[in-house]
């Protein structure tokens, strides 16, 4: 069996598989405050032979966090982790959604508590990535400083090996000080970026991220110059980019939060079918070529990044890692890019 390629992760100091296992999805329908957080029910004996059979073909990053199916992802996770060689893995999981009884889910006792469970959970005793998932620190930020002390503490204890963020999906670091719809959000990020100092963020990048000129800093280029490793989520669109017929997906349930984001909405739908056709008329409409083309995709853009893909199951997460056997050619990337961003207006964000 064809092993993965393997990707050093800045901020981790480390080697990982450039694909790995995102373990929301494998959560199932979960609610926060009566918000959908979830995914549409998901058979645990399937999503844990998808786990086992990530580990057979050689990833060796798994991202889960304590509210993925309030504990199901985790614990599912924790099954292999018993089987394996834990330092063989690297392990991400996240806190901030989930305050329980306190006031706030940053509050110190809070972040102890919810990692004291993870690592229950996880069976492991350290993490290697934990990052703060939620970007509200409460009322003019009163909990940062204490989230800052608390992750320097829990790495100090060993408990925790790196702290992570999430980065926007969209993001030009000079928008900070213009008049960019964006630039509060940007500059926002920005200060929590200098304030966290975090070793790794997250970042949405799939064929629908905008391009960026060559001299605009995007996440990737800031984390570069920080020495920060950037892992990529969402590649395939949480589904959108992987079913054939993306003009018409079967409707998901109430628990499910695509059944929330105006980007599942039909028209929307319709809109992204006719963007993607002449990719798909020309690379293929079968899962594993749309599996090529969005995770090959992503892969391309940036070679110090690895990716994590969402599964239900071992099939759909034998399909993508089959397809990062099968990387696009650098004429192929620019191909779908200019197909993608046909005129240089699209080219903004
Ligand atoms: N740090 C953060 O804030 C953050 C945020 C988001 C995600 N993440 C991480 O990034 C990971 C990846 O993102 P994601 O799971 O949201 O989205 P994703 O990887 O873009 O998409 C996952 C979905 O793609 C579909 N899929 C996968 N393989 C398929 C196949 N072979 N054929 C057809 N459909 C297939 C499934 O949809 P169906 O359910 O419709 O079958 C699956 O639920 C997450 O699991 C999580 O670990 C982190």
């Amino acid at each position: 069996m064809q092993t993965l390629p393997r990707r050093f992760l800045s901020g981790l100091g480390a080697e990982v598989s450039a694909v790995g296992a995102g373990c929301w999805t494998i959560g199932g329908p979960a609610t926060n405050n009566g918000v959908p957080i979830g995914w549409d029910h998901v058979d645990t004996d399937a999503a844990y032979a998808g786990l086992l059979h990530a580990h057979e073909r050689g990833v060796t990053l798994y991202d889960t966090a304590d509210v993925y199916g309030l504990g199901q992802s985790e614990r599912l996770l924790g099954r292999l982790l018993r089987l394996i060689d834990r330092t063989a893995v690297h392990v991400a999981s996240k806190v901030g959604y989930f305050a329980g009884t306190a006031r706030h889910a940053y509050q110190p006792a809070q972040m102890r508590r919810q990692l004291a469970t993870t690592l229950d959970n996880l069976g492991t005793d350290y993490l290697d990535i934990y990052y703060l998932h939620s970007t509200d620190f409460g009322p003019d930020d009163q909990y940062l400083p204490g989230v800052v002390e608390t992750m320097t503490e829990l790495r100090r204890e060993g408990l925790i090996r790196t702290v992570g963020m999430r980065a926007p999906h969209v993001f030009a670091e000079h928008w900070a000080d213009s008049d960019h719809p964006h630039a509060a959000q940007t500059a926002r990020f920005l200060h929590l970026f200098h304030t966290i100092r975090p070793d790794v963020i997250t970042a949405r990048y799939n064929l629908l991220s905008p391009l960026y000129a060559d001299t605009d800093t995007d996440v990737f280029a800031l984390a570069r110059r920080h020495g920060v490793g950037v892992v990529i989520k969402q590649a395939l669109g949480q589904g959108l980019l992987l079913k054939p017929h993306a003009g018409a997906l079967p409707p998901f349930s109430a628990a499910d939060h695509r059944s929330r984001d105006p980007e599942f909405h039909p028209a929307a739908l319709e809109l992204l079918r006719q963007r993607l056709s002449p990719i798909r008329a020309r690379f293929g409409n079968r899962p594993a070529d749309l599996a090529r083309i969005a995770l090959g995709y992503a892969l391309h853009h940036a070679p110090d990044a690895p990716v994590l893909v969402g599964f239900r199951n071992a099939d759909q997460i034998h399909t993508t890692l089959t397809a990062a056997g099968d990387p696009l050619t650098p004429e192929e990337f620019t191909e779908i890019r200019a197909a993608l961003h046909p005129t240089p207006a699209n080219r903004k964000a």
